[in-house]
């Protein structure tokens, strides 16, 4: 268990106590790690604490980020580190809901490829703080790491009801890695021939997100395009208190990392009102991970029913309706 910084401690604890409410007994250790700990004595996640972390079967972690950190030390330092360093190359983020103006409800899952893309940190700066300062950062594409992720993608498809699987990039602009991309897509999607395709350009899924979310079952997409589009994903799903992610390293050579997609919201930090049910989900695919689906079904059955009161109460009604 990391709480992290901010309402990541808060809501982590309902998301605990809905688990043991659920009847699963899970052997726990915390780790005090995040922006706050590296103000207090430096440490983001050192090698020591990763190879610990290595011995555990899962990760569950609140959010992490604290105000007077610069940016991209506890991001890139902890998430990322995690991320990278544990194989972390799928992250999974389901969708469902009645997006707002609409009547219908959409179910959708996005799975974003969690370990290349923009966010491998390659590149760097010439010149800097000059007038000819130069910034190149860098998007790695591997046909190794792209074809796990759509392979993921198609499998998943293929257990749910639907059987679709669109592909979201942006293959008339960025034709290099959008290339590599939809060959791949095009050639995991020959060995299922029962599973339906399509492909949107990212600013066209942006409208369709919102305008026509039914349209999706399974998404798939880069690091970046996934970040962006599931905030959006959030959005329209009722929000961000609700949206949940998996870090999968499916071939488990070792932990999986699970987290609420929201992050530490300082403004709101120590007064209760944080919604819990982010973590609560976040902590459901966890127990899918564990081989735990039937309490993980009903965790999300009791989160299915609006909730009101303090981050607190909310945990304590989800635990109710768990026992009742
Ligand atoms: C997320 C977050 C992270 C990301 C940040 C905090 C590094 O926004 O999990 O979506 O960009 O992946
Ligand atoms: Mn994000």
């Amino acid at each position: 268990m990391i709480g992290g910084d901010g309402i990541g401690p808060e809501v982590i604890a309902e998301a605990l106590k809905v688990v043991r409410a659920a009847g699963v007994e899970l052997d726990t250790t915390f780790f005090d790690l995040g922006g706050a700990r590296y103000l207090r004595d430096g440490e983001v996640l050192s090698d020591e604490t990763l190879e610990t972390l290595r011995g555990f079967d899962a990760i569950l972690l609140g959010a992490v980020g604290t105000p007077g950190v610069p940016p991209g030390v506890i991001e890139r330092g902890l998430l990322l580190k995690l991320r990278f360093s544990l194989d972390l190359y799928i992250n999974q983020r389901p969708f469902a809901g009645t997006a707002p103006g609409h009547s219908k409800p959409h179910d959708f899952i996005v799975i974003r490829e969690n370990t290349e893309g923009p966010y491998v940190g390659e590149g760097g700066v010439l010149r800097k703080g000059t007038a000819h300062e130069v910034a190149t950062q860098g998007s790695v594409n591997s046909r190794h790491g792209v074809e796990r992720c759509i392979r993921y993608a198609f499998e998943l498809a293929s257990k749910r009801e639907r059987k679709h699987v669109t592909l979201v990039h942006k293959t008339n602009v960025l034709t290099f890695a959008g290339d590599l991309w939809q060959r791949t897509f095009d050639a995991v999607a020959a060995e299922y021939p029962k599973i339906a395709t399509a492909y949107n350009h990212v600013d066209a899924a942006c409208i369709y997100f919102v305008q026509d979310p039914h349209r999706y079952d399974v998404v798939v997409t880069d690091n970046l395009f996934g970040d962006i589009l599931t905030d959006l994903g959030g959005a329209v799903s009722g929000g961000i208190g609700l949206a949940s992610s998996a870090n999968l390293n499916p071939a488990r050579t070792g932990p999986s990392l699970f987290e609420p997609v929201h992050g530490s919201a300082p403004d709101i930090a120590g007064k209760g009102v944080a919604n819990p049910v982010a973590a609560i989900l976040s902590a459901a695919l966890m127990l899918d991970h564990l081989g735990e689906s039937k309490a993980a079904d009903a965790i999300r059955a009791a989160c299915a029913k609006p909730t009101s009161g303090s981050t607190i109460a909310v945990g304590d009604e989800i635990c109710r309706r768990l026992h009742g």
